[in-house]
């Protein structure tokens, strides 16, 4: 037996509630956690939707209009629904199956993936960085660079054909989606595309298997964290778990039918010099059903060093609120270490 079992290996074991390991125990019981905010909120509020398809409209009043929305979206939640994205179903399907494939392979065969440098273009693991963290999160991941140099896992075989086409149409989503939020701002796209190097975006697919948990009160998929890069583009298959933090409360995910769940990240707060926020996010377990989530990562060049963008800092009339640090030291410096909140961004503050 390999020295090891992975978070779906200790799931089809079938290890019981009242055996369940003390170093998976990532919360405190929910009586003890009544009163603090880690309750869940009410859950009323609406995530706001995008209808991608205006992006496009030839009637300029109609892209103006949801232009506008966007911005308000990213402002008051980071967050947010995209409708008729265009991105074909089928291939959101067929990525989805491909993933649910690479989980599924034996043990083994995913641990020649196992182990690896976090900037390592393909890397399978469990819970977030078990080198560093005394708490483990209920969760398998693969992790596969595609842009500007497209990687991918051998195995199954699918996966090379259709995550090269799914990485083209999201990458193509991304893009527009981040030029329609650069005109939210009043900001210039070749200003914005030089500026982050975007020619050279990086790009990470991350395909995330939280199975069933025999303590799904106690134990976290992933806890409360911020991504890295400037939008992350999230599909899941049928199973909720995840939850953003808006005005201070927790709120569940309920995606709708084909779309895709967009949320800004911290390279986004540092361009815009904190108008637009990344978002708190984390996943919980349930003790039903397998939860497998994919998210496509889009930031700058990893050579890029993004500081706020001059003419914001200039029309918002105080400093500039972060440093620059170059888009690959960010991202080695967040995965290498326990996943906590915004603690890489917080480190740039000035
Ligand atoms: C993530 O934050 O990378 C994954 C969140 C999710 O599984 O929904
Ligand atoms: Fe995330």
């Amino acid at each position: 037996p390999l020295p090891y079992s992975t978070t779906k290996e200790l799931s089809d074991s079938g290890v019981a509630a009242a055996a369940f390991p003390f170093n998976y125990i990532a919360c405190k019981p929910p009586a003890a956690a009544a009163d603090d905010d880690e309750n869940e909120a009410a859950d009323e509020a609406q995530i706001p939707t995008i209808d991608f398809s205006l992006l496009s409209s030839r009637n300029p009043d109609n892209r103006a209009q949801i232009v506008r929305e966007l911005g308000r979206a990213c402002e008051e939640w980071g967050f947010f629904t995209v409708l008729n994205h265009g991105v074909p179903v089928e291939l959101q399907k067929a990525m989805m199956d491909a993933c649910v494939g690479f989980f599924h392979l034996t043990a083994e065969e995913k641990e020649d993936y196992m182990g690896r440098h976090v900037l390592d273009p393909i890397r399978f693991g469990m819970s977030f960085n078990t080198k560093v963290e005394d708490v483990q999160y209920w969760r398998d991941f693969l992790k596969v660079f595609q842009h500007p140099v497209f990687h991918y896992p051998t195995k199954p075989t699918i996966f090379r054909e259709v995550s090269e086409g799914y990485s083209r149409h999201i990458r193509q989503l991304g893009k527009d989606l981040l030029n329609a939020i650069w005109e939210s701002l009043g900001l210039e796209e070749n200003v914005m595309q030089e500026a982050l190097s975007l020619e050279s975006c990086f790009q990470m697919l991350a395909a995330n298997f939280y199975p069933p948990c025999p303590k799904p009160e106690l134990a976290l998929g992933l806890p409360a964290h911020s991504d890295h890069g400037l939008v992350t583009i999230l599909m899941q298959n049928g199973t909720d778990g995840l939850q953003v933090m808006h005005n201070g409360k927790w709120f569940g995910v309920k995606p709708l039918p084909n779309s895709f769940l967009v949320n800004l990240g911290d390279h986004m707060e540092i361009v815009t010099n904190g108008r637009y926020k990344s978002v708190l996010h984390r996943a919980k377990v349930n003790n039903k059903s397998t939860r497998i989530s994919v998210v496509s990562a889009i930031g700058p060049s990893l050579d890029a060093v993004v500081v706020p963008a001059p003419m914001l800092v200039e029309r918002q009339k105080r400093p500039a609120a972060f440093r620059g640090i170059k888009y690959r030291d960010f991202m080695e410096h967040q995965q290498s270490n326990k996943l906590m909140g915004k603690s890489v961004l917080d480190l740039l503050r000035l």
